[in-house]
């Protein structure tokens, strides 16, 4: 158990730095919240779940098994940070919807919400088809960092504006498959 821990404590990137953060247990627990939160108030209401790839895949797959209502699932790509840790400030998408949209309850999961230029792009991409209604869960918030007017129903941690990898989120296209979240060590940007 302790090899296992030490093991974990760390992660080097590209002569970064990055301090294990959110342990397993502590997402999973969170997950588990929001799922039950999720259940309860669209019971009835057949949600669309709709990944946003890549970062969402893990916190996605993980929220999606706790979901016990009658829902449906979809996927949405859009152009990641590529190398670097600072939002392009552009946004490309990658892949469309394959569901229809309209009249439907939609709730969108994304990995973290930064600035809120990405939920923005695709809030108004899903909101052009007339959904009955938009609701967004992120795992993780940076509040300090949030540029648009962005309303997040489900926040599974709110952090602070240092740069994370881990479950699912990457630095570089690595990292992705850490089971914890890691913040980077110095000031957060290079
Ligand atoms: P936003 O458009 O600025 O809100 O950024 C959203 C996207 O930027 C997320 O879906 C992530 O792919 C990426 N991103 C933002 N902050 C981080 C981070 O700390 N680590 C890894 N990816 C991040």
């Amino acid at each position: 158990m302790t090899k296992n821990k030490s093991k974990k404590d760390i992660v080097i990137l590209n002569k970064n730095t990055f301090k294990l953060y959110l342990d397993e247990k502590k997402i999973q627990k969170r997950v588990l919240q929001l799922a039950n939160k999720i259940n309860r108030e669209f019971k009835g209401k057949e949600p669309i779940f709709i990944c946003v790839l890549n970062g969402a895949f893990m916190f996605f797959s993980d929220l999606i098994r706790q979901i016990t209502i009658d829902c449906e699932v979809d996927f949405l790509k859009l152009s990641s940070y590529g190398d670097s840790k600072i939002s392009s400030g552009k946004v490309t998408l990658l892949k469309d919807l394959n569901c229809e949209v309209r009249n439907r309850n939609i709730v969108m999961v994304e990995d973290i919400v930064d600035t809120g230029l990405s939920m923005k792009y695709m809030r108004n991409l899903v909101m052009q088809q007339n959904p009955k209604s938009f609701s967004i869960a992120t795992l993780l918030l940076k509040p300090d960092s949030l540029k648009y007017d962005i309303d997040v129903d489900y926040v599974g941690f709110k952090i602070s504006n240092k740069f994370v990898v881990g479950y699912g989120l990457d630095f570089a296209q690595k990292a992705r498959n850490l089971r914890a979240i890691y913040q980077l060590k110095t000031n957060g940007k290079i």
